[in-house]
């Protein structure tokens, strides 16, 4: 049942299941190589930090996604249509739906995140900053499989805005799986806005994910200290260091937690034995050419309908069709 909040703001909790940071580490680190699912780097700390990075120099992908957005805004509106619903997975801080919000007249706007108070507390802001705005707040798990509620009952066109390359934290067939569940649910009407981060010189994907001032590194060392707060751990800090390259056979960067000290961890009953050199793997982020992304596209059900790409070839913006 949705929760009437007020004329412009209806809250639906699907109420997603959660997964378990616990479970997940232990899970994880019992792997080899040992890895750490990237979603956990955003607890507020690990959030705030990833603002910084979008300020440094060096992280060219927000900038310039916002950029290409602004400067195409008409097109773009004109792809995405009026009085649609336009639904954002994974919505977050509905930074950058702003940009379109400002210049496109949905019938609504539907955010969908697993993290319910947080959904809740922007899509509040979100109807008391836009006075003629419409938000559907849907808190679920867009990684599963999706259904709107209330679908059924408007039968709108869907438009879906993917934006930030989150795409690139997929495995190459998540992403498919992901793609095709879009697919699914804006039917044969609507359409998908989605931000790739491009396939380029090496260098300038490492500079991006090596930051001089260290605020990458500290993003991903941060998932150290929040074992040792949330579950106990005792990670000693100073044995490992943050690692991050991009991998050009698998068309992605990695990062790493690289362990320059040998070292036992404990985390309740479990004990990790942990070697020097031996590394836990955080991150994946992959790149994408133009054509690369058009085939797995396509291969989901979608048509690539326009592309807006920035004057130095750094970040792709797609409008795919369903
Ligand atoms: C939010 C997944 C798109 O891969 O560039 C930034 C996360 N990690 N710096 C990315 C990230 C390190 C980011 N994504």
């Amino acid at each position: 049942m949705p929760s009437i909040t007020g004329e412009r703001l209806l809250f639906h909790d699907m109420k997603p299941e959660q997964s378990s940071f616990y479970e997940d580490t232990i899970k994880g680190l019992n792997c080899r190589p040992r890895s750490i699912p990237p979603k956990y780097f955003y607890d507020e700390h690990g959030s705030r930090l990833f603002d910084a990075i979008c300020e440094t120099p060096e992280y060219y992908p927000t900038r310039t996604e916002i950029a290409i957005i602004k400067d195409n805004i008409d097109e773009i509106c004109e792809c995405l249509g009026e009085d649609c619903i336009l639904i954002e997975p994974g919505s977050g801080a509905s930074k950058k739906v702003r940009v379109l919000l400002d210049a496109l007249n949905p019938h609504a706007y539907m955010p969908l995140d697993i993290s319910s108070d947080y959904l809740y507390a922007i899509a509040r802001d979100l109807v008391s900053e836009y006075p003629e705005l419409r938000v559907i707040a849907a808190c679920l798990d867009f990684t599963a499989p999706i259904t709107l509620p209330g679908h059924s009952e408007h039968g709108r066109r869907i438009e879906a805005f993917f934006p930030g390359s989150s795409i690139g934290n997929f495995e190459p067939a998540d992403a498919l799986v992901f793609l095709n569940n879009i697919h699914n649910l804006v039917e044969k009407d609507g359409g998908l806005l989605i931000g790739v981060d491009l396939k380029k010189d090496p260098s300038i994907i490492n500079k991006a994910y090596n930051d001089e001032q260290g605020i990458t590194a500290q993003f991903n060392m941060n998932i150290l200290a929040r074992m040792n707060r949330e579950l106990k751990a005792n990670f000693d800090f100073d044995c490992f260091e943050h690692r991050a390259s991009y991998n050009e056979a698998l068309g992605r960067l990695e990062m790493h937690l690289l362990c320059t000290n040998s070292q036992i961890v404990n985390i309740e009953n479990n004990k990790f034995k942990f070697k020097k050199g031996e590394s836990i793997h955080t991150e994946n982020s992959y790149k994408y050419s133009v054509t690369d992304f058009y085939s797995l596209a396509e291969e989901a059900g979608f048509n690539p309908q326009q592309t807006w790409i920035d004057k130095n070839e750094l970040f792709s913006i797609h409008y795919l069709k369903a």
